[in-house]
């Protein structure tokens, strides 16, 4: 059984993971939900105007009330300015597993700062929450998002033809990646 505690704030050595503000608009839609690079890959298009992101940003603090809400900004400590967001979703309560989906300003991209991101949720969802297993997938075009992927433990499981429409308009082909807890552990002991 998972023991729920929601969206807390996770430390990493640059980065500050925490819940979105509805204050976060004029960052969130400047560093990257304007940005069309960004956006390239994922199911949703970039926001044409600040309204959007607003509008969305308020949905989301309001999903904070549920406790098995996981949904983090990132921010920068460096700058103090969110740079991007990672969620959990298809949360399987059930069978203890659950799905990751991120994103992040291009000015930050190549840093390892996806990789930080993800180590310290992977941590937190495997540590604190109890989860099992926990996959990701990515369009077989977004070499840079498989990368990430391995880069924090997970491994490459398959791929899923004609997964997801991107951007609304042509089916694309999904890698799926996965780590399991046991996986994790041994991660930490060998000190990887
Ligand atoms: C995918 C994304 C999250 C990567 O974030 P990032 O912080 O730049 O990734 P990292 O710096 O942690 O890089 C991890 C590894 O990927 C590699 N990598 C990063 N960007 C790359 C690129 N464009 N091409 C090839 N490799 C790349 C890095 O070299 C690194 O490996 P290394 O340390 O062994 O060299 C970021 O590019 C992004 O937000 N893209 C747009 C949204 C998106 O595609 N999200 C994922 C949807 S599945």
């Amino acid at each position: 059984v998972l023991s729920h505690k929601g969206t807390n704030t996770i430390i990493t050595d640059r980065l500050i993971l925490r819940r979105f503000e509805l204050t976060d608009a004029n960052n969130m839609f400047k560093n990257w939900a304007n940005d069309s690079e960004v956006t390239k890959f994922l199911t949703w298009e970039t926001h044409s105007d600040i309204e959007v992101t607003k509008g969305i940003l308020e949905e989301w603090v309001d999903e904070y009330m549920k406790p098995n809400v996981y949904h983090w900004a990132i921010e920068l400590n460096e700058i103090r300015e969110v740079i991007g967001g990672i969620a959990v979703f298809n949360l399987d309560e059930q069978n203890l597993s659950c799905e990751l989906g991120y994103c992040m300003s291009k000015a930050y991209w190549g840093k390892g700062i996806m990789s930080e991101t993800l180590e310290g949720v992977i941590d937190y969802l495997f540590s604190e929450i109890g989860l099992n297993r926990i996959t990701a997938k990515h369009d077989t075009n977004n070499v840079a998002s498989g990368k990430v992927m391995v880069k924090s433990g997970m491994k490459y499981e398959g791929t899923l033809k004609q997964a997801y429409i991107r951007n609304k308009k042509e089916f694309c082909d999904m890698a799926i990646y996965a780590i399991l807890k046991s996986e994790w552990i041994n991660k930490q002991q060998i000190g990887q």
